[in-house]
């Protein structure tokens, strides 16, 4: 019998002729995207190895939240975004400010306002941006206040909310007095002649934020370093702490859900 002729083997799909790339990994035929994307995943699997780091961010960012949430439950994020747009346009602020009492002030801030390109939106950013983020802390807080947030076992994130509501004010106080004009200089003796009259630590109180017998340089550079170091300082760590606590308790339903979820509430006369 005649030897056959042996036939090709018929051509392999395509998808089959080569192992389609693992992930984090490229064949170099996806195009400049998928290269990218490869790069990417290679990068945070690289961090990953090395740190574990991605098992916290699950942590923080995979939560369930309750039925009923809405809106209200962002302004406490709103809050934050306040913040940082104060930290970010403050920075370029203190890159012209300087707290010189005897004119200094106020003309390196008359000067970021009417000659360094976008001062004026900066500045102006910074100074409507702390009326925000006031404004945001007090309807945050009038949300978890009214919606029971702050019963067990949250209280420690209300006191935590507290400090950081005592800070805000703080930091509109002394940010304040920085353009060092009539109005400036003026509002703020007023505003350290009240906390004088406070009980007990009044007296000290005032006196630690006049830094000496008058109101001077000394007085303007102690305010600058509260508003600038310590008080942006503080209050990145208590976010922290805040929003550590809410990742770990999870936030409370709206009232009118958890009556809904537990009848025994609805039959509480009221
Ligand atoms: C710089 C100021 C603040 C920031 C950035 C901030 C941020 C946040 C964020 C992002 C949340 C999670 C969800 C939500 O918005 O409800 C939250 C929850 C909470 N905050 Fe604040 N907060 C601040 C001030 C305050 C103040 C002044 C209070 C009260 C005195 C407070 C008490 C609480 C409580 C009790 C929760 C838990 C809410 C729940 O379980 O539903 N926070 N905060």
């Amino acid at each position: 019998m005649p030897k056959l002729p042996k036939l090709p083997a018929p051509p392999l799909p395509a998808a089959l002729q080569e192992p389609p790339p693992r992930p984090g990994e490229s064949n170099g035929k996806g195009g400049p995207i998928e290269d990218a994307k490869a790069a990417g995943i290679n990068v945070v699997d690289w961090v990953d190895e090395r740190t574990s780091l991605s098992g916290a961010g699950r942590w923080l960012m995979f939560r369930k939240v309750p039925k009923g949430t809405n809106w209200f439950y962002t302004l406490g994020s709103a809050t934050m975004f306040a913040f940082l747009s104060q930290a970010v346009t403050g920075v370029f602020l203190a890159m012209y400010y300087r707290p010189d009492p005897a004119g200094g002030a106020y003309e390196s801030i008359r000067h970021v306002t009417n000659e360094v390109f976008l001062g004026q939106f900066v500045r102006g950013m910074h100074k409507w941006g702390s009326s925000v983020m006031v404004i945001l802390v007090f309807l945050h807080m009038g949300r978890t206040f009214l919606f029971g947030a702050y019963k067990y076992p949250r209280e420690l994130n209300w006191v935590i909310g507290v400090v950081l509501l005592i800070l805000t004010m703080v930091m509109s106080f002394t940010g304040y007095l920085l353009p060092f004009d009539q109005r400036a200089y003026w509002a703020t003796i007023v505003g350290v002649n009240i906390n004088g009259t406070g009980p007990l630590i009044g007296p000290y109180l005032s006196d630690f934020l006049r830094a000496g017998p008058e109101f001077g340089a000394t007085t303007l550079s102690r305010f600058y370093a509260i508003h600038m170091l310590l008080l942006p300082g503080a209050i990145v760590a208590l976010i922290g702490a805040h929003l550590y606590l809410v990742a770990k308790l999870g936030t409370t339903a709206p009232p009118w859900m958890k009556a809904e979820q537990n009848p025994e509430l609805r039959k509480v006369d009221v």
